[in-house]
């Protein structure tokens, strides 16, 4: 097993792979997860006010005896803290709740979406505000954004005075986004692949069965090393602690470029694939 390398992205250096918590809620499943994902190198974690598993987390960081500054924590603001006030009082009861002074990354989940708000993009200018205020205040170290379309990230630009470091957005085979992820890669702000195996949905496609034969991987790995060798950092979700050690086995093989191509031109194959314009459940 090799350790997990860096993506050394810009003026951002994080690792290639980090552990997604989304829908880890118990309290026992935490545990375990950050304690067998931070004896196999993981440092990257990535949890969200949404999520439910703040305090969980921090509870597992402090059983498992892990020193804070090993950690990077990345955390994200609900959309019902929209607003440069509101958004700092999130993260304020974000922190109280990991029992932290700073967050190496906090992110805005959802853009304020078109279908219900006209001024969505004041919304989203108000918002980055204020998480730019929690940098000057030293309670963040990064700033991003999940689920910001090229339009979103357009106009966040034109009244922002720190760019976004991140966009985290669904990203794996059949479902690259791919003039988002060019527009990304043309402005230097990393793409980081949530459901990067498209929700375990994706794993018995028949190009990434037949390329995970020929380099005796899992279709799982597959997907985890196309994403890195573009340069995305990934964050699977997994409670299995065999498929954490799995997961984090991409780093001593490589894929051809024919390999990417066949790759990127798979079809959309499984996924959540939500328009974050046309999600109202999320507001
Ligand atoms: P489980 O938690 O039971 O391991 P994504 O990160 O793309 O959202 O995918 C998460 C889903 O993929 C979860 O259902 C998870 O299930 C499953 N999963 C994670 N790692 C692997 C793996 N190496 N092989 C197969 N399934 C995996």
């Amino acid at each position: 097993m090799n350790r997990i390398e860096t993506n050394i992205y810009g003026d951002l250096s994080i690792p290639y792979l980090g552990c997604g918590t989304w829908q880890i809620t118990k309290a026992d499943d935490m545990k375990s997860v950050v304690k067998e994902a931070y004896s196999l190198g993981y440092r990257l974690f990535d949890i969200a006010a949404a999520y439910s598993n703040e305090i969980t987390f921090r509870k597992a960081i402090a059983e498992n005896n892990i020193p804070r500054d090993e950690l990077l924590i990345s955390d994200k603001v609900w959309n019902t803290s929209r607003g440069y006030e509101k958004v700092r009082e999130a993260c304020k009861a974000s922190l109280h709740k990991i029992k932290t002074d700073y967050l190496d990354f906090y992110l805005i989940h959802w853009p304020a979406s078109k279908k219900l708000h006209d001024n969505w993009e004041e919304i989203n200018a108000d918002t980055w505000r204020g998480m730019e205020s929690l940098v000057y205040d030293g309670l963040v170290r990064n700033i991003g954004v999940c689920n910001f379309k090229k339009e979103h990230l357009k106009a966040l630009q034109k009244t922002s005075k720190i760019k976004p470091v991140i966009d985290q957005i669904e990203f794996h085979p059949g479902y690259m986004q791919a003039e988002l992820y060019n527009y990304c890669l043309s402005e230097s702000i990393l793409i980081e692949a949530s459901s990067p195996l498209g929700n375990g949905q994706i794993l018995s496609n028949s190009v990434l069965k037949e390329i995970a034969a020929t380099k005796n991987k899992s279709t799982a790995q597959i997907c985890l090393r196309w994403a890195i060798q573009k340069k995305v950092t990934a964050i699977p979700k997994t409670t299995n602690t065999d498929r954490l050690k799995e997961n984090a086995d991409i780093f001593d093989f490589e894929l051809s470029e024919k390999e990417i191509a066949l790759i990127d031109a798979i079809p959309f194959c499984g996924g959540l694939a939500i328009d974050s314009d046309e999600v109202t459940q999320f507001g």
